[in-house]
């Protein structure tokens, strides 16, 4: 992704492994500060997926994979190292993933490395087949932060808004602040920032506003575990936009690689929810908004059945919900993707 720092751009990715230690773009930090934080064990790399210093399911599975290989050459007792980071959040299917991907290669640099360049260049792919629904002049709305940072690079329901721009379609994105934790407002709008698209904040009450007056002309999300029916599972609030892009006539479109499906589940209600920290909710920025006294709730995610979604956007093409039984087929007979 292109990222400007001190005034210089840069072309960096969200995590990489050097010096025999997992680099990861500090996302809590962002946008005011830009920091790398530094994992040198699987307690820091556990650490950093259940504190969100790195968030998005492709992501949480890419910091999973280098994390293992990294416990491996730093000669840690694996079984405990892979519960440590099975344990931290409970709503990505791509960390299971790639936590058995690494289990059945040996917990190999190189198969670390091949599970973060296989994924990168999914997202990209992704972002080619979903730059097709995008007209030029069309406005996007989505919502939380499925963008490079969410993956390595690309992103996942950001990559066809950067192919769009890169060809040179004039777009404009809503992008839903996203409360609790803003990953909207804090990460997606910086990451739209850095490439020059255009885009506006919006409150996420504010979606239907926008909607109803027909200011939006599709949706494009992440998503976290979708089912086998396509159910899926994203940042809280998303089923909200589905019903309203639904009332609204607005296409709804999640984009996510082969590793966020999970084939093992027939409907969303087998979704595991992460719940948080009320504080995430009683505070911003670390000023509490609510009296003393007052209690929080605060799931992370919520499903979204799949009668709302018009397509998923996929590496291996575009499917409507009741297609998805040709992505399982698909994804069976590839080999990266296969590996149980
Ligand atoms: O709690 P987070 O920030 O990890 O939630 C992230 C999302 O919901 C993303 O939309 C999803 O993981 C897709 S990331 C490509």
């Amino acid at each position: 992704m292109k990222i400007v720092v001190d005034g210089e751009t840069k072309i960096m990715k969200a995590i990489w492994y050097e010096d025999d230690n997992v680099k990861l773009i500090d996302q809590r930090k962002l946008p005011d500060k830009f920091e790398i934080f530094t994992a040198e064990t699987s307690d820091d790399i556990a650490y950093a997926i259940k504190n969100m210093v790195v968030r998005g399911a492709p992501a949480i599975g890419i910091t999973a994979a280098y994390g293992l290989a990294m416990a491996k050459k730093k000669n840690e007792d694996m079984d405990a190292a892979s519960e440590k980071i099975l344990n931290t959040r409970p709503t990505a299917y791509d960390l299971f993933r790639a936590v058995s991907y690494m289990k059945n290669n040996g917990y190999e640099m190189n198969a670390a490395r091949r599970y973060a360049i296989e994924i990168t260049g999914r997202s990209k792919k992704i972002g080619e087949i979903g730059n097709e629904l995008i007209k030029d002049g069309g406005n996007i709305l989505t919502h939380c932060n499925a963008g490079a940072l969410a993956v390595i690079d690309w992103g996942t329901a950001l990559a066809p808004m950067r192919i769009a721009h890169d060809a040179g379609k004039n777009i404009f994105v809503y992008v839903d602040e996203t409360r609790p934790r803003l990953q909207g407002a804090k990460l997606t709008a910086w990451e739209l920032g850095q490439e020059g698209i255009d885009h506006a904040i919006i409150a996420d009450n504010a979606a239907g506003y926008y909607m109803k007056k027909k200011s939006i002309d599709l949706v494009i999300v992440g998503a976290d575990r979708i089912a086998s029916n396509g159910d899926f599972a994203n940042k809280i609030g998303t089923y909200e936009k589905a019903v309203l892009a639904k009332v609204n006539g607005i296409p709804f479109y999640v984009a996510a690689p082969g590793s966020t499906f999970d084939f093992s589940i027939d409907t969303g209600d087998k979704i595991p929810i992460e719940e948080r920290d009320e504080n995430e909710v009683l505070e911003i920025n670390g000023s509490r908004i609510g009296p003393a006294g007052s209690h929080g709730k605060n799931p992370a995610f919520d499903v979204t059945p799949h009668e709302y979604v018009t397509g998923f956007i996929t590496e291996y093409g575009m499917f409507r919900p009741e297609e998805l039984g040709k992505l399982k087929t698909l994804m069976e007979k590839d080999l990266f993707m296969n590996v149980k």
